[in-house]
């Protein structure tokens, strides 16, 4: 084992697709592992941030056409937790319909999953959070649900403009500083800080009670 490997807080085996879920009522996978979900806006970086987490190129489709992913994906890690890919809300270009659609699905499994033991939440460093993050974080919070905030693409930014973004941030959603990892899948940085919440979430008892 090399010094970097003892250091990784996640060390990931194996990873196996497990199947996607469409609808609050339809198929979901049929195991007793803790889960954790990746939640936010479409094009945010849901899926590029869970390919860089777990150290594999293309576990997670990364989308040039934004809110394609209309499912929920699940992905068994290790055989040991499930990692649930949620789709991307708010994509602007589809129809209200469409744009709506999300919330039975999430908020439907966010609400049934007795196996969820939190939600990594993610928010994109250069926009001030949407009226859906919001509301998401709002739900999430109201459910009581174990969460964790990723602000993404901080590559994109330059250093000494990250502070006062993350500050702002900060403010607008009403969490500590201290809450939000700040997330590049470009460079990777915030990947161990990020893979080091997410087992810790994983080693909580649920906070649901069966
Ligand atoms: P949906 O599945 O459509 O909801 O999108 P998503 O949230 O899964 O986003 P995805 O990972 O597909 O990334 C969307 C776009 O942003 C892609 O073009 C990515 O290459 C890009 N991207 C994601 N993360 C980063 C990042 O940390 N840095 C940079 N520079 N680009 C990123
Ligand atoms: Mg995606």
């Amino acid at each position: 084992m090399t010094s970097n490997a003892a250091k990784d807080p996640l060390v990931v085996h194996t990873v196996e697709f497990l199947g996607g879920m469409a609808s609050a009522e339809g198929w979901r996978p049929d195991v007793a592992l803790p889960v954790v979900a990746f939640s936010g806006r479409s094009n945010v970086g849901k899926s590029s941030l869970l390919n860089k987490l777990v150290r594999r190129k293309q576990l997670a489709r990364v989308s040039q056409t934004p809110g394609k992913t209309r499912e929920i994906n699940f992905f068994n890690i290790n055989g040991t937790f499930v990692l649930a890919d949620l789709p991307g809300y708010g994509y602007a270009r589809v129809s209200k319909e469409k744009r709506e659609g999300w919330r039975p699905l999430i908020e439907g499994f966010l609400r049934q999953s007795q196996e969820l033991r939190g939600v990594v939440q993610l928010i994109d460093v250069r926009h001030d959070p949407s009226p859906d993050d919001l509301l998401m974080l709002d739900f999430l919070a109201d459910l009581g649900a174990p969460t964790v905030v990723a602000l993404t693409k901080i590559d994109k930014v330059k250093v000494r403009e990250l502070t006062p973004l993350i500050a702002r941030i900060a403010q607008t959603t009403g969490l500590d500083t201290e809450q939000l990892i700040p997330f590049s899948a470009e460079t990777g940085e915030g990947r161990d800080e990020l893979a080091a919440a997410l087992v810790e979430l994983l080693e909580q008892p649920s906070w649901r009670a069966p």
